[in-house]
């Protein structure tokens, strides 16, 4: 038997699974073929081909300038990497806001040609007419709701959503009306954990959470945050694993050094 077919493949259905079951999913971004192997290899159930790209791959301040042909390229080497993880794609601002025709026609070209397995679209009662022709194609989809980072011009800031009882109310009304759309699952970004857990256990699709408290189905987090690569980004929900940002660091000044003291290559490094 070959090793492809030996490694199951994380789906829609095993999302559900896990949410009936307790089990917590674990959703990182990830944006490149190398880090896709590391991060599938590591038990990952969902690699998120987040528009995050458009900060932490392209260095621009905000989400909304990267396009679908950037989504797809990081798309395509994400899921020449992951094996058993689902791979999941944002589709950027400006190709699905419009109207649910031009959704459909970037969702279609997503799935033709970067071999992921769904796609993720942000906000509420106004992409449900999208979502409804999305997933009639077939196409599976997740929504976001809460900070909502490619409608950050309208917020004005990155702060919590969902506070007071009536921005709770949309919340979960948009919430449920997601999940009739079709929805194979919701994250939910940066509101009170109270409210996400209220969200999670209204809801029989699985919740993925960021800045969301520990009550939904799942996490999510931007990979180089969780890996400290970013030190200038340390808000309260981000738990930090490694500090690979210094080690970065360490590591490269040392190769420079050696190279400019003519100690790299060594002997046994040479032909
Ligand atoms: O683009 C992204 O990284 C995201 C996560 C923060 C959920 O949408």
């Amino acid at each position: 038997m070959s090793y492809l077919k030996e490694v199951k493949r994380v789906t829609t259905t095993s999302l559900q699974t896990m949410k009936g079951a307790g089990e917590k999913i674990a959703m990182l971004t990830c944006y490149d073929y190398t880090m896709a192997g590391l991060l599938d290899a590591a038990g990952v159930d969902v690699l998120l081909v987040g528009d995050s790209a458009s900060n932490v791959m392209a260095g621009y301040e905000t989400t909304l300038p990267i396009t679908l042909d950037h989504m797809i390229y990081h798309a395509q080497c994400v899921s020449r990497g992951a094996k058993r993880a689902m791979v999941l794609v944002d589709m950027p601002f400006g190709s699905y806001q419009s109207d649910s025709s031009i959704a459909l026609a970037s969702a279609v070209r997503i799935m033709k040609e970067t071999g992921a397995h769904a796609v993720k679209l942000e906000g509420g009662e106004e992409v449900v007419e999208s979502i409804l022709k999305i997933t009639k194609a077939g196409i599976p989809v997740m929504g976001h709701l809460g900070l909502t980072p490619q409608s950050i011009h309208q917020f004005g800031s990155y702060g919590i959503q969902g506070k007071g009882e009536e921005a709770a109310n949309k919340l979960i009304k948009e919430a449920v009306m997601l999940q009739e759309a079709g929805c194979f699952g919701l994250v939910l970004e940066k509101i009170p954990a109270v409210l996400a857990a209220q969200v999670t256990h209204a809801l029989q699709i699985p919740t993925i959470g960021i800045g969301a408290g520990v009550d939904c189905d799942g996490q999510v987090l931007v990979m180089q945050d969780m890996l400290g690569m970013n030190d200038g980004f340390a808000p309260k929900f981000l738990r930090k694993y490694a500090s690979l940002g210094e080690e970065i660091t360490r590591a490269t000044t040392a190769y420079v050094q050696d190279v400019k003291q003519a100690q790299f290559p060594s002997p046994e490094e040479s032909y």
